[in-house]
């Protein structure tokens, strides 16, 4: 997690609201230069989950030392959503165009995922997962820390009920740290 905040004009939305079909409350909305803060903060709650499995500490503001990079905002193959459900925020989504762990710059990578607690265990990840895969068709990869055994449960339920076809399951290690990773095709 690596986060340096430049003051960098967002300027115009790339990519529109997108809409969960499944369910009309559920909508993905673009970060912009007014809910970049939203999304910074709800950064903050996502580390601290990740905290009970990577050795990381708040400083001595309380804060994690955790942002979100200016790429996010100024790249267009980069897309950063806030997750809307009846006009409340319940969570946000980074995807991007480009493996992360081959050279390869077609299939489009989760990066993060975040569902706030109190929402969670009630089908709303798999309708952002489910909106996602509709808004971008084609080859997927979605990369798991296998220490994230909820995480892993997750993926592993989503991905096979949204994949059109064979769903490919594959050991990664990044510094020594076992990861697993999906790579699958949606269809719109
Ligand atoms: C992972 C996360 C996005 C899931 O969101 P969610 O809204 O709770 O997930 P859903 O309710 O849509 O679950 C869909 C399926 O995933 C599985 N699943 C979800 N959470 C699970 C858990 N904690 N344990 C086991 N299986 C789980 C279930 O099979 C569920 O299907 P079901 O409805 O038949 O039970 C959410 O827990 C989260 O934000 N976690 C912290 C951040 C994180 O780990 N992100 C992923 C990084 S790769």
């Amino acid at each position: 997690m690596t986060i340096a905040v430049r003051p960098s004009p967002i300027g115009p939305m790339k990519t529109p609201v997108l809409a969960c079909t499944t369910d009309a409350g559920v909508v993905l909305v673009p970060v912009d230069d007014g809910t970049r803060t939203a999304l910074e903060n709800l950064f903050q709650l996502y580390v601290h989950d990740f905290s009970s499995i990577v050795p990381i500490d708040v400083d001595d503001t309380g804060r994690f030392e955790a942002t979100i990079a200016d790429e996010w905002f100024a790249r267009e193959d980069h897309h950063a959503y806030l997750v809307r459900e009846d006009d409340t925020l319940r969570g946000f989504a980074l995807v991007r165009r480009g493996s992360r762990v081959t050279d390869d710059p077609k299939p489009m990578d989760v990066a993060e995922l975040f569902v706030v607690r109190a929402a969670r265990g009630r089908g709303l990840g798999a309708k952002v997962v489910q909106t996602l895969f509709d808004s971008f068709p084609g080859r997927w990869e979605v990369r798991v820390r296998d220490a994230n055994a909820a995480a892993l449960a997750f993926w592993s339920s989503v991905v096979s009920g949204e994949a059109d076809g064979e769903v490919e399951r594959a050991p990664h290690s990044d510094s020594g740290v076992p990861w697993t990773v999906f790579r699958f095709t949606t269809t719109a």
